[in-house]
């Protein structure tokens, strides 16, 4: 490790198709190719985090491992489910991978309060005592991680439900990934005022690392509108300078389950990413997240990191 304090960072946006994957693994292999160490956790069912990590959620489960769904429904701790996908990112990037049972969390944690409040020695009370211990059970699960890795970084779901919100419990962080569109800025309402909610009822920490405008459009003066009126709503300080341009080589990494890190033609979209991650450190250098870091590696190194071969320079 080399920040001082495991920095938890969650990216949310209840839209769908906005950037959260994407930019949840691509600021993971930045990271790694600063020589900082990352931990993914999927908390969505899709699991496509997990399978752009090239971790198989059945084979862990074949294997007599575990996936995020025990930590919900078995209070397994995070460390104990992380694996490290061998021979990528020099062993730099963990995934505590996904599963599509997840998606069967909420109902059955439901399903104990409803029998709790059935058995006629309990009040209502008790159920909702259940409900919040349930809420909760994400970050004492990713508590675990904490002094671990330097980052922990947590892709979510495109709902507002319990898998959603129990992450940005679990979170020091959030991150908010959008596109240039119309649409996401209402949506960003509903997010911001789920947050409060979350802020006043279970995690008063909870802070904005930024807003991060993705498949931006530099040629098009409607995008960069986007970015104004960002800016205006989250104050200029809140919004990432740094912009993700939008390129193909995206849909080409995920299809074929490698970071753009690990994309041949992917240089200039990597160094986006380190520029994001610098960034981030440079923005947490102003608050807490600073006063635990140690200095960025040398511009060389990044070069060298850029240039191809992550694995080389995590080695050395
Ligand atoms: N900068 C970009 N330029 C072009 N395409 C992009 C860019 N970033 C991501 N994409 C692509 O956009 C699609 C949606 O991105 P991604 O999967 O990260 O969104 P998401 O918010 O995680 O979606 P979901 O809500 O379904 O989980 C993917 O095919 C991804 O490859
Ligand atoms: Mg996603």
């Amino acid at each position: 490790m080399r920040f001082r304090d495991t920095q938890v960072i969650v990216f949310a946006n209840q839209k769908g198709g906005c950037g959260k994957t994407s930019s949840t693994v691509s600021t993971a292999a930045a990271f790694a190719a600063l020589g900082y160490s990352a931990c993914v956790v999927d908390t969505d069912p899709q699991c496509n985090a997990t399978d752009n990590l090239g971790v198989d959620p059945d084979e862990a489960l074949r294997d007599g491992r575990f996936t995020l769904a025990d930590a919900y429904l078995n209070k397994v701790p995070a460390a104990r489910i992380a694996v490290a996908p061998e021979d990528r990112f020099g062993g730099l990037i963990s995934v505590v991978p996904g599963h599509r049972a997840l998606s069967s969390v909420s109902p059955r944690l439901e399903n104990e309060v409803l029998q709790l409040l059935a058995d006629e020695n309990t009040s209502d009370l008790d159920g909702e005592d259940l409900r919040r211990e349930h809420r909760m059970r994400l970050r004492k699960s990713i508590d675990s991680l904490r002094g671990q890795f330097d980052v922990v970084l947590i892709d979510t779901p495109p709902n507002l439900d319990f898998l959603m919100t129990s992450a940005l419990i679990a979170a020091d962080w959030y991150v908010v990934p959008t596109f240039p569109s119309g649409y996401d800025l209402k949506g960003l309402e509903v997010l911001t005022r789920t947050i409060d909610k979350v802020r006043k009822q279970y995690n008063k920490e909870l802070s904005l690392a930024g807003v991060l405008l993705g498949n931006y459009d530099r040629t098009t003066s409607l995008d960069k509108q986007v970015h104004d009126v960002l800016r205006q709503r989250f104050t200029p300080a809140l919004v990432f300078a740094t912009t993700i341009a939008r390129s193909v080589r995206y849909r080409e990494a995920t299809m074929g389950r490698i970071t753009i890190f690990e994309h041949p033609e992917g240089k200039e979209q990597a160094e986006q990413y380190v520029a994001l991650v610098k960034e981030m450190i440079n923005r947490g250098a102003k608050g807490s997240f600073g006063a635990t870091l140690n200095p960025l590696p040398d511009a060389a190194a990044v070069e060298r990191v850029i240039g191809g071969d992550v694995e080389e320079a995590a080695n050395g």
